[in-house]
């Protein structure tokens, strides 16, 4: 799909939007802006819902571009971003700055330990070598993550909300849990010490894992102790088609209902399911990243909202990439998650549809102290008629307007038929039976709805809304509300007050749905309807009530900040009025008629810093008809382009000299894993944590070996491939979650006593585990070589006590010497290590072949080309490279992909599923030069070619 986008045109609206925030800052003092109680927490004295969505800034390099992805999220309605940091990786400070700039909130979460699929749970490579587990008091770990944390703490609270910044809860670690390790209760209180210390006054919290299962560790050290859910992927993997019959009763487990939660804390969610992780070839039983729908969405976020959780923290808004071997072995590349935004930006269903979920909680205060009523009771209740059995959790507003949410849903969480149904509310005006004028109210399976009673909107009230409320603002006084259902659902509004008002119902085009009004109840204006396009109804001079369907919900934004409520366009990132003129900014897929409401001194819109006409509608509003110039970008052909290439394993020539390599002569390790061989041959013992590592072994063959047995660890789907001197002898092309193995090799020819032989094992680091558990090592699941041996023709062991071993992995290793681009960013293939990768590189001497001819045999070749691309600013064309369909019979390879430098890809020919690569537009120079690089590692002697390659837009 191609945008056209408003990069240039918001500085203006952003610092509106962060002067706000700041202005409310100024009247408060310190500690005291955050407060919270059992309902919710408060930012100066005010009730505010926490609708926050994760973002990580390192699996986005470039900052600039922070404020990109956070506008998106802004226009969502979230007001809080969930936040990582990696050690000594990223600034986040600058994190911070944009967040502020955009006008979101942050909830940082840095650690020491972050998990999030990221190589060793966030943990620095030479926390390979300390004394002992982590996540606990003991010396060592203690003395690795402080330095750090202590910063980090310190970076957080000068960022605090009290201090001007976006900060307003700190977490202290991540989902620290488990049995196995047990709780260290000093760990937590140093924490809790260390952030004291450093100055943090905002909350500190905390999210269990298993909470709902049984651990509430940390639950004494932090303020906020909150939980995170996974619902949908424990309930519908590995049959993504079938949910449980009781999964919305499994789902209800909230701390409010289990005494020993019962804390006068608001309900907290830290991470939410909105999308999952994503295995190295993860078969055709796991979902999908786009199989996982919006239905997850609607079903089980509105389940927590009907158990009052007021913090809610979705989980990814946007994942990003796992560039330069960030990942753990749980992920590949691509960080997509199946999040809100895809990783190329682009807008999905779900974040249409959490969207308006966070609009509606927004603009419902009464929300912020409602607390369910029948928990436990909820089966048909409220349900005068029903044909399938109903699940109505009710949410009683306990402090404000005594305001009524009825969660509505299926009892039976494996229907998927569509069910009639009649309700019996309780309202201020007695018990009445919805819909009131004939008919009935229809609940497809999957889907969960918010009926409101006595529900304020502006300066009215609805008495009941069978339809979901999007949002309500006032706007020169009129109550504008904006109610919606499925396309052609029947629906029942009632308004308290106003059914002796005159009242007029405005279609808007061919699409709009029919309206009948009675006076039910007297002095209530009741109207029946079907949600069908968009239909105004116009109650008196101060109210118009809005009647959408579910998709032109998810294109209709409102902007309480600047009272501006718009219907239509792709997305809206800001809309602020000046005096007569408007301006918005948003990007479009097409041409796009703009339905705008706003205060009636606007005469002047402009859009995208262009203006634009603007004329009346009969609905009241006004509208503008807006165009993208979505100018034609040709990409280059990549097949066709000029390639340079050369070899990039040296080291397999007779007359290589490896006297520069690292020798592997430790004999001790900290590794509890310990190793077969006498000296260890684990490259993090040496400083090398990533990318391919490389092994030369050097014997001198005694009795004619004749078999090879070697083990290997590299992590879930990694690559090998070992050479007797120039010879391959075996490949390995991966697996998932296979992340050791062993090879039985015969050796093509017995070795003859006396001769010198060199066993090269080039081999894949795909991360190191993570240690998701409170007080365990499995973050030092070894790569490298666990044990070899050597064996005659009849089975006696051969020994090598005087076996030299030596390594090499990135450039430095953990002196790397890229700077910019970080420690993870390269391996150790020659190529790498010699900055073939770079764009300054230069290749002139090198001779032309392409990577679409590839090897004829075992081997690894670096392929360079350089394409030019002309993007204009006004556009956010995303831009992928292609790479060959995944199948088991590709002869067995792995592509290294760098994009000016930066690696942005690894790719498995029989492994997958990744076969695109988003390339971020901070990468790219969309004006001009950039250098592509192709590392290709043909595993066996079968060679490796790519045989396709492309540059696409993404859609
Ligand atoms: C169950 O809920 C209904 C409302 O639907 C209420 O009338 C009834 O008293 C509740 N029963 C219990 C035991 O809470
Ligand atoms: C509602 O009742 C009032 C007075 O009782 C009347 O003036 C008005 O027309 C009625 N409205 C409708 C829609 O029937
Ligand atoms: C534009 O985006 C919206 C929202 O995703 C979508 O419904 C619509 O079909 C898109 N239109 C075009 C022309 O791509
Ligand atoms: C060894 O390293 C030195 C300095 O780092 C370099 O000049 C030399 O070329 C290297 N030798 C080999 C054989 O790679």
């Amino acid at each position: 799909m191609l945008l056209s986008q408003a990069f240039l045109a918001f500085g203006a609206l952003m610092q509106g939007a962060a002067a706000m925030h700041l202005e409310q800052r100024q009247n408060s003092s310190n500690s005291s802006v955050v407060t919270w109680d059992d309902h919710s927490l408060m930012i100066n004295g005010e009730r505010v819902m926490i609708y926050s969505a994760e973002v990580h800034g390192f699996r986005y390099p470039g900052a600039a571009s922070w404020i990109e992805v956070f506008q998106k999220l802004k226009a969502a309605g979230f007001n809080t971003r969930g936040h990582f940091n990696l050690d000594g990786f990223r600034d986040p400070e600058a994190f911070f700055d944009a967040a502020k700039t955009v006008g979101l909130y942050v909830i940082s979460r840095p650690g020491p330990y972050i998990n999030a699929e990221a190589s060793s749970g966030g943990f620095p490579g030479w926390l390979q070598r300390i004394e002992g587990p982590a996540r606990n008091s003991l010396q060592a770990y203690t003395d690795a993550y402080l330095p750090y944390i202590t910063k980090i703490f310190e970076i957080t609270a000068r960022n605090q909300i009290d201090r001007g910044g976006p900060v307003i809860a700190l977490q202290l670690e991540n989902e620290y849990d488990e049995i196995v390790g047990g709780e260290d209760f000093e760990y937590e209180r140093i924490l809790e010490i260390v952030a004291v210390d450093a100055g943090i006054t905002v909350p500190t919290t905390h999210n269990g894992a298993l909470a709902a299962a049984f651990t509430n560790f940390f639950i004494n050290h932090v303020d906020i102790w909150g939980y995170d859910g996974y619902p949908a992927t424990k309930t519908i993997c590995p049959n993504k088609d079938t949910w449980p019959a009781d999964a919305i009763k499994q789902n209800q487990w909230a701390m409010h209902i289990d005494s020993k939660y019962n804390r006068g804390q608001p309900m907290a969610i830290y991470e939410f399911e909105g999308g999952f992780k994503q295995a190295w070839n993860p078969g055709p039983q796991l979902f999908s990243v786009t199989g996982h729908r919006s239905q997850v969405m609607v079903v089980f976020f509105k389940n927590k909202y009907s158990m009052a959780t007021t913090i809610f923290n979705i989980y990814m808004a946007w994942g990003g990439t796992n560039w330069g071997n960030l990942a753990s072995p749980d992920c590949y590349t691509s960080y997509d998650f199946g999040a809100l935004i895809s990783e190329e930006r682009l807008l999905r269903n779900k974040y249409y549809e959490a969207k308006i979920q966070a609009q509606f909680l927004q603009s419902s205060p009464a929300f912020l102290t409602a607390f369910p009523q029948n928990i436990g009771n909820n089966t048909m209740a409220y349900v005068a008629s029903a044909s399938d059995s109903l699940t109505i959790t009710m949410s009683l507003d306990l402090e404000g307007q005594a305001s009524k949410f009825f969660f509505a849903r299926h009892t039976d969480a494996s229907y998927m038929g569509e069910s009639n149904y009649s309700l019996l509310l309780p309202t201020s005006h007695g018990d009445l039976k919805v819909p009131q004028l004939g008919g009935h109210l229809t609940l497809r399976g999957r889907d969960t709805k918010i009926h409101v009673v006595d529900y304020k909107v502006g300066h009215h009230t609805l008495l009941y809304s069978s339809a979901e409320v999007l949002t309500s603002l006032v706007i020169d006084g009129v109550t504008n509300v904006v109610l919606y259902g499925d396309h052609g659902q029947l629906h029942k509004t009632a308004v308290m007050g106003v059914g002796n008002k005159c009242y007029s119902v405005v279609e808007s085009g061919n699409e709009s749905g029919t309206v009948h009004v009675s006076n039910g109840t007297g002095t209530d204006f009741v109207m029946n309807y079907r949600t069908i396009g968009t239909t105004a109804v116009k109650i008196g001079k101060d109210l118009v009530i809005y009647l959408l369907d579910r998709k032109t919900a998810y294109l209709t934004w409102p902007n309480i900040e600047n009272n501006v409520l718009i219907f239509g366009g792709y997305l809206i990132r800001s809309a602020s009025v000046d005096g007569s003129i408007l301006s918005v900014s948003g990007d479009l897929n097409t041409t796009t008629s703009l339905d705008i409401v706003c205060p009636s001194q606007v005469n002047t819109l402009n859009f995208n810093g262009r203006t634009v006409e603007m004329t009346p509608t009969r609905l009241g509003t006004k509208r503008a008809s807006v165009t993208p110039n979505l100018i034609d970008v040709v990409l280059p052909d990549l097949a066709a382009a000029s390639w340079r290439s050369a070899d990039s394993l040296p080291e397999l020539s007779v007359g290589y000299h490896d006297s520069n390599w690292t020798v592997a002569d430790a004999n001790k390790t900290t590794n509890p894993d310990t190793p077969e061989t006498s000296v260890i041959l684990y490259s993090g013992e040496y400083g090398y944590h990533c990318g391919v590592i490389l092994w030369r072994g050097h014997f001198n063959a005694v009795v004619g070996e004749e078999r090879l047995s070697l083990h290997l660890y590299g992590g879930g789907g990694f690559g090998f491939s070992i050479y007797d001197n120039e010879k391959v002898v075996e490949s390995w092309n991966g697996r998932r979650y296979e992340a050791n193995r062993k090879s039985d090799i015969i050796l093509p020819e017995a070795w003859k006593a006396g001769e010198d032989h060199v066993i090269t094992v080039v081999q894949d680091h795909m991360g190191y585990r993570m240690s998701w558990t409170a007080n365990t090592a499995l973050f030092k699941e070894p790569r490298g070589i666990f044990g070899y041996n050597f064996t005659t023709s009849n089975g006696s062991l051969v020994n090598h006590a005087d076996a030299v071993w030596k390594v090499q992995g990135n450039l430095g290793g953990e002196g790397h010497v890229d700077q910019i681009r970080g420690p993870y960013n390269e391996g150790g293939l020659y190529g790498e290590r010699h900055g073939w990768h770079l764009p300054e590189f230069p290749d002139v001497d090198w001779h032309q072949s392409s990577p679409l001819d590839g090897l004829s045999t075992a081997g690894a070749r670096f392929y360079r080309t350089t394409f030019n691309l002309a993007v204009p600013d006004s556009v956010d064309y995303p831009i992928s490279l292609r790479l060959p369909a995944i199948s088991s019979s590709n002869p067995p390879y792995r592509a290294i992909i760098f994009v000016n430098g930066y690696q942005f890809g690894r790719y498995a020919s029989s492994l997958g599923p990744q076969t695109r690569f988003a390339i971020p537009p901070t990468i790219l120079n969309r004006h001009g030069k950039n250098t592509l690089v192709i590392a290709l590692w043909a595993l066996s002697e079968k060679g490796a070619r790519l045989s396709s390659l492309s540059l696409e837009f993404d859609s």
